[in-house]
């Protein structure tokens, strides 16, 4: 019996057809030099706590503030004095924005370019502001807008994404690098890798010394000593959590676990809560990317070459109180990569590494409600 060469041929084409992308894909993996470490699971929770008082609509009577003015403004820095509201952009400037509570009045200056990528800003003790520039390292701009280089490095390791600041009233500076292996383009890469890259430190200015606090941190981000000077907390983006450190007897302690989402700057609101940027939601998607290093190294290739994967959702920002304790949520399911509120008067501002603009609503009209 002679069998029609068409039946035998499509089974072998259909094999050969899942067969060599598959040999294709293994081999591609299998010589990919980006190289993954399981993460610490037992330290993260598959449930994130959940803020008594909830607003998952945050765009909803939002306005945007300097539409087209400046892109990604990261983080904020209002100074009470001027009424300017200071924030660093993609394109280096550190720009200021002459905050008005209505809608559409808002001047905005370019002030000083770092050269970098300005990301954590705070007012010094003498009226200059301190910048965590993620390329240039811990900057002090001067009220006339001179800029100088604090520090760029700590035991021989140099920064690579300098990030988060603050200032206590001794006038310490404590700040963070998020990674010592890979720079601000490539932090997809980094929270994919599975190893603690980050550091808490601390610039003393009148001894000129730069100092490691805690090593070991899982993208160290957004910093903030608290109102009785007793302790800073630091936020370690994959893991989903704050920590302490107890600026008396050096110990870190856990301050927020099991956040909504990935935290990025926090900052004190003056008035006993602290409000955390997140990111990106935490949803069963993260979960298995962080559990399985296998999807983390595909997830590691797919970024290498065509960008981070579409895997973030529902940004915002979360209130917690000085013991930690989630307050109010509020984020929005079309938000990514906000970086950070700040809360003035009736309105919270939002900022991000990707809008060209500010994002700004009115909590009092729009408040965070009761979740039960
Ligand atoms: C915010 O909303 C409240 C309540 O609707 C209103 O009374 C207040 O004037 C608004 N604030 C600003 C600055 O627009």
């Amino acid at each position: 019996m002679v069998r029609n060469p068409i039946q035998i041929s499509f089974p072998l084409f259909l094999s050969l057809a899942i067969l060599f992308p598959l040999i294709f894909s293994v081999i591609w993996y299998q010589l990919d030099s980006f190289d993954v470490a399981p993460l610490p699971m037992h330290e993260l929770t598959r449930y994130p706590i959940i803020a008594p008082l909830l607003n998952g609509q945050m765009l909803h009577g939002a306005d945007k503030i300097a539409v087209g003015k400046m892109v990604g403004p990261e983080d904020f820095l209002y100074d009470s004095g001027s009424g300017l509201l200071y924030t660093g952009c993609l394109d280096g400037w550190i720009k200021r924005v002459t905050v008005n509570d209505s809608a559409d009045d808002s001047v905005v200056e370019d002030w000083v370019n770092t050269g970098g990528r300005p990301l954590g800003l705070v007012k010094g003790l003498h009226g200059e502001i301190v910048v965590a520039d993620a390329v240039k390292g811990l900057l002090k701009v001067s009220e006339d807008g001179v800029i100088e280089l604090l520090t760029d490095s700590a035991e021989g390791q140099q920064f690579k994404i300098t990030d988060g600041v603050d200032v206590a009233e001794d006038g310490i500076i404590y700040f963070t690098d998020a990674s010592y292996k890979y720079s601000l383009h490539e932090f997809g890469l980094d929270i994919l890798e599975g190893r603690p890259y980050g550091r808490l430190l601390s610039y003393n200015p009148s001894t000129r010394q730069t100092k490691v606090l805690v090593r070991d941190l899982y993208f160290a981000n957004g910093v903030a000593v608290s109102p009785d000077q007793k302790f800073v907390v630091f936020c370690e983006t994959p893991m989903r959590r704050c920590k302490k450190y107890n600026i008396e007897d050096e110990i870190t302690s856990t301050f927020v676990d099991s956040l909504p989402g990935f935290p990025d700057n926090i900052r004190y609101d003056g008035e006993g809560h602290f409000w955390i940027g997140l990111g990106s939601e935490f949803t069963n998607l993260w979960h298995y990317v962080q559990t399985y290093p296998l999807l983390r190294k595909v997830a590691g290739i797919i970024t290498k070459y065509r960008g981070l994967p579409p895997i973030l959702k529902s940004g915002g920002a979360i209130l917690v109180d000085l013991q930690g304790k989630a307050i109010e949520h509020y984020y929005d399911p079309s938000l990514v990569f906000i970086t950070g509120a700040i809360k003035l008067r009736d309105h919270l501002y939002a900022g991000s590494i990707v809008y060209p603009y500010i994002i700004r609503l009115n909590v009092t009209r729009f408040p965070a409600t009761s979740s039960a």
